[in-house]
């Protein structure tokens, strides 16, 4: 017999827009009743969800063009999740147990569209979560990285970056310099990630430091970050160099900016003068993200690459784990275990 349903279930919801960085305060744990879904829909039970940095931007108001709507108040968040079904129409092709990805995190039970179940690529359900596509669409679609080049990952603990240097080293970069603001981290970027050098975000100028960690120059920019960082990079970009503008970590999870903009001034004459390709991108298409899941797959089985990421039990502990990500406690990807 399947347990019975529960009733109530529970979901965070925004309580009110701060003018800096959303908190736990900003926050509320609701209980509402169980959702019901309709034709063409499925109930599941969230067993993870990701913690992203995009959020702080859709409180803020969001930005038109990019995937997600804005947060308002009263609204339940969400993110990239896996689900485990419990209840779908028959003959739809899921059956209960079987775990799905979709974007209604934040929530122990979510309503969601029917689609295929998560395949046995990965050995950890929970990989699906991590940012990886994005890296690696960064490197291989976007920069097209060639062997024996030269890779600077800024934002390089992050959930996209701690997983790009790994990336970079698997196709062949000859050196991987990453830039991180916590010395710990520097430690293990060398240490567990592939990273050869490691650069610190330290209050003081990063130009001179990243022209020492490069002094050949970098071949391909996977840039999280924008601001002095991005401008850093140009300067020390070779002729012909790639830079696929990933992120804005800089502005985004700064207290002082609004969130939703990411102003940098660049030296327009670097770019013509080493013929320099700069390509942001957002999104990554069905076919370049099954590919990475095949080869995150084998590369997890085998030990070629890790899943750097933070288990934070509990949907009550989310939006500490939300202040804990701003403020760079984690290394990788950060995911709420339900
Ligand atoms: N274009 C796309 O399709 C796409 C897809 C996914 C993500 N993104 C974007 O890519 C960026 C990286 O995403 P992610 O998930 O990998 O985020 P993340 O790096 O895991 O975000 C948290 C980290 O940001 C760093 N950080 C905090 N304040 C900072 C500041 N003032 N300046 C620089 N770094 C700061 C901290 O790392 P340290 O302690 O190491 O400094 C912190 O651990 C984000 O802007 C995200 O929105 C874009």
């Amino acid at each position: 017999m399947p347990a019975p349903l529960p009733r109530i279930t529970r979901e965070i919801r925004l309580a009110e827009v701060p003018a800096g960085l959303p908190g736990p305060e900003h926050l509320t744990l609701a209980e509402v009743p169980l959702p019901l879904p309709e034709a063409g829909e499925v109930l599941v039970r969230n067993r993870w969800f990701q913690v992203f940095p995009s959020l702080r931007t859709l409180i803020a108001g969001g930005v038109p063009g990019t995937p997600f709507p804005p947060l308002r108040p009263g609204d339940t968040l969400f993110g990239p999740a896996v689900g485990e079904v419990v209840t779908a129409p028959d003959g739809c092709g899921l059956r209960p147990g079987d775990l799905i990805a979709h974007y209604r995190g934040w929530r122990e039970h979510a309503v969601v569209p029917v689609s295929a179940p998560l395949g046995d690529d990965l050995p950890d359900p929970a990989a699906h979560l991590a940012p990886g596509a994005t890296a690696y669409a960064a490197l291989t679609r976007i920069a097209r990285l060639r062997a024996g080049e030269t890779v600077l990952v800024t934002g390089g603990a992050g959930g996209v970056g701690s997983l790009a240097g790994q990336i970079a080293r698997r196709l062949g970069a000859a050196r991987v310099i990453g830039t991180t603001g916590s010395p710990a981290k520097a430690e293990r970027m060398t240490a567990e990630l592939g990273y050869d050098a490691v650069v610190l975000r330290d209050g003081s100028p990063i130009g001179g430091r990243l022209a020492e960690a490069a002094p050949d120059g970098v071949d391909v920019v996977v840039d999280n970050v924008g601001g002095e960082q991005l401008r850093a990079a140009i300067a020390v970009a070779r002729p012909g160099a790639r830079l696929a503008v990933v992120g804005t970590l800089a502005t985004q999870l700064s207290a002082a900016s609004g969130g939703t903009t990411a102003p940098v001034e660049l030296d327009a004459f670097q770019l013509i003068a080493k013929n320099l390709t700069l390509r942001g991108f957002v999104g990554v298409d069905e076919d370049t993200r099954a590919e990475w899941t095949r080869r995150f797959g084998a590369w997890l089985r085998s030990g070629a690459v890790v899943f750097p990421h933070t288990r934070v039990p509990g949907i009550e502990n989310a939006p500490r784990a939300l202040r804990e990500l701003f403020e760079g406690r984690h290394l990788g990807t950060v995911v709420v275990e339900i």
